[in-house]
């Protein structure tokens, strides 16, 4: 079982929070004892949506379904793409759509505009965080855009941070990390709602590959909630396929440390 704290949460939600990940045999009980031991709060549980029966053992001992992530990968990346520079122009099909938008890296000095940005493309987005009837609105919409600030500041969120312009303000980025030495994982992405449905996301999802390709990245992962049926369809017309899912969990401790339900 991997477990930790995390500090990123508490500072939003002010509690103690913990994050867990479930491998096919990990006991509850395990988990339940760590989070007493380190006075756990609020705990985030993810488990692979094939095991049913921890699922409804997460049930039984009031844990709360909040959602569910589906995984996309791009499997053996490699094709005749021109390499990417930050010269040349890559985004959208050359129609009339598309003229005027530009894209580049963001650089510290974007950071407010990331973070503003960010509110607007993240306000109410239906994550898990927002599932949980006992977190603030407010504070969910909070998470995205400090980690889209982070992102932008700090190389442990993400090792390329895309901007895509108009007229000189940004209205979508698209973050990668590098997570094994042939993988990247598309972190965070989104278009400032005044914007979408013009194409955007499929230019962005072409930017990353073009990058993958250029960092000689074999992969590319990415994660979504299920409903998310507009990435979903934009990754699989570039070449994504599902390949594994989780069930995200959220389980209160504050009412009193017992297995029963809150
Ligand atoms: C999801 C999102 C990135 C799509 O961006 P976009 O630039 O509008 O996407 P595109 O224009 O490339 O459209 C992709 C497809 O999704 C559809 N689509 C766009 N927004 C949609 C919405 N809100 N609901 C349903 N479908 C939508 C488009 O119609 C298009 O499908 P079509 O070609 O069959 O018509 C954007 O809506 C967004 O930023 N949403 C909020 C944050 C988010 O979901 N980020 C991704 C987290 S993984």
């Amino acid at each position: 079982m991997k477990i930790s704290l995390s500090a990123l949460d508490k500072n939003h939600f002010g509690v103690v929070t913990a994050k867990a990940s479930f491998e096919t045999n990990d006991s509850l009980g395990d988990t339940l004892c760590w989070c007493h031991e380190n006075k756990v709060e609020f705990l985030i549980a993810r488990i692979p949506t094939e095991n049913i029966s921890l699922a409804q053992e997460l049930e039984l001992t009031g844990f709360i379904l909040t959602d569910t992530l589906v995984y996309f990968r791009h499997e053996n990346i490699s094709d005749t793409e021109i390499g990417l520079t930050e010269s040349c122009p890559p985004i959208g099909t050359e129609n009339n759509e598309m003229k005027g938008y530009s894209w580049r890296l963001a650089v510290p000095t974007d950071a407010e505009d990331i973070k503003q940005l960010a509110k607007k493309i993240f306000k109410n987005y239906p994550g898990h965080y927002y599932a949980d009837r006992r977190l603030k609105k407010s504070d969910c919409d909070l998470v995205y855009s400090s980690w889209a600030v982070n992102s932008c500041l700090d190389k442990d969120f993400s090792d390329v941070f895309f901007l895509f312009i108009f007229e000189e303000k940004p209205v979508g980025f698209l973050t990668i990390k590098v997570i094994e030495t042939d993988t990247g994982e598309i972190m965070l992405n989104g278009i400032h709602p005044d914007f979408q449905g013009k194409g955007l996301y499929f230019s962005l999802i072409s930017l990353a590959k073009k990058w993958a390709i250029q960092q000689r990245l074999r992969q590319l992962i990415v994660s979504t909630q299920v409903t998310n049926l507009a990435v979903q369809k934009v990754w699989c017309r570039q070449g994504f396929e599902p390949y594994k899912s989780y069930y995200t969990f959220h389980r209160w401790f504050t009412n009193g440390f017992t297995n029963d339900p809150i």
